[in-house]
């Protein structure tokens, strides 16, 4: 059932490239694209003033990176919200707000009693989900599901990379009938949207490097991760998916945070893993990453192609293929889930069912 796979993990994060391609081909038509699950018109999409997106744990990321497409690609100001928070704060819904409730499960209790509570407040809620007919499925006003196909593995891979994409075709959509691109700037994005499955198979064959790599930090006791912006949002996903396998503890800060605390955490040795694939941030990154390691932390970088100058801040790099600036988190995420991936397997841990945790959380 594993197909020759060691893991349900390895096994998923190897559908990645199908997976994503199953989400997106239904939806691009002739250089356009077409979700009529959406049940929208174009001036219900351009009278949306506000988008809130709710959800629990690696689908809470996928929102986290969502937030600076939707903000810099279409123009309309995101909210991310945890499910458990949403849901007892009564947040404030104003017409024009378009709920997004993102579920790989669909049962999510705290995400469920989201989408109640948004409904109950006159809201519109639109599902990214996993598993067809689930709970938020039946719920929701209308669903856009991710076609990763069924996730074993409790540490989500491919449902992660499915709603990433889920979450692309909403913006480019929101942000062609806003005008806020060109009809040539759409067909750029899903040229780019094309080449991402084959993109993602070029760094799943490089596992065998990043194992090696892995093999040297068994015995570490933490592990930052640090980006800015859309790779801020990466970054609390490569800290999730090393904690939650492997048991090293790890944590994710905006980089630019750092020195307001964090920075007294580091040691001799402790390793930080920078993501950097914002051009405009480049610079920003490099001096971080040079703040931690005069302070002896060895870095391992996450960045574009052609980048090269980050070689002179880092102790160890991986290159990624060149995409927008926009779909970053799908290419560099995977380097970051074999990271975590073979930190568990060097150290011994049941991958696939870490402890006390399971695949559906369906109580508070
Ligand atoms: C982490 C992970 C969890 C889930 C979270 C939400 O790898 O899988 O953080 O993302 O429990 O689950 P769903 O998406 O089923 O609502």
């Amino acid at each position: 059932e594993k197909g020759g796979y060691e893991h349900f993990m390895l096994k998923e994060m190897y559908e990645q490239p199908k997976a994503i391609a199953d989400t997106f081909s239904p939806r691009i038509k002739d250089n356009d694209i077409v979700i009529e699950e959406l049940n929208m018109t174009d001036e219900e999409i351009k009278n949306i003033h506000k988008i809130m997106i709710v959800a629990c744990g690696s689908a809470s990321h996928t929102g986290m990176t969502s937030k600076y497409i939707f903000e810099g690609m279409a123009r309309i100001p995101v909210e991310v919200d945890l499910a458990s928070e949403f849901r007892y704060r009564n947040p404030i819904i104003e017409e024009g707000t378009l709920v997004i409730i993102i579920s790989q499960s669909g049962e999510t209790a705290d995400s469920l009693a989201a989408l109640r509570e948004a409904k109950g407040k006159g809201a519109k809620v639109l599902g990214i989900v996993n598993v067809v007919g689930s709970s938020i499925a039946r719920e929701a006003d209308n669903v856009m599901y991710t076609w990763a196909g069924p996730e074993i593995a409790v540490a989500t891979t491919k449902a992660y990379s499915c709603q990433l994409v889920a979450l692309y075709l909403l913006a480019m959509k929101f942000a062609r009938v806003r005008e806020k691109i060109t009809a040539e700037e759409l067909k750029s994005y899903i040229e780019d949207l094309k080449r991402i499955p084959d993109q993602v198979e070029l760094l799943l064959n490089n596992k065998n490097k990043i194992q090696k790599f892995a093999n040297r930090y068994l015995a570490a006791r933490e592990v930052f991760f640090i980006g800015r912006g859309i790779d801020y949002a990466i970054s609390m996903e490569g800290s999730l998916k090393l904690k939650e396998i492997s048991y090293i503890h790890s944590e994710a800060y905006a980089a630019g945070e750092l020195k307001h605390g964090t920075i007294s955490l580091i040691e001799e040795g402790t390793l930080v893993a920078a993501v950097l694939t914002q051009e405009e941030l480049y610079q920003k990154m490099i001096s971080n990453m040079r703040e931690v390691s005069t302070r002896g932390a060895f870095v391992l970088a996450v960045t574009n192609e052609g980048n090269i100058e980050v070689e002179r801040a880092a102790d160890y790099v991986i290159y990624i293929p060149k995409t927008n600036k926009y779909f970053t988190n799908s290419l560099a995420i995977i380097p970051l889930q074999l990271f975590g991936y073979y930190i568990a397997v060097g150290r011994g841990c049941d991958v696939d069912k870490p402890r006390n945790l399971a695949k559906s959380v369906t109580v508070e």
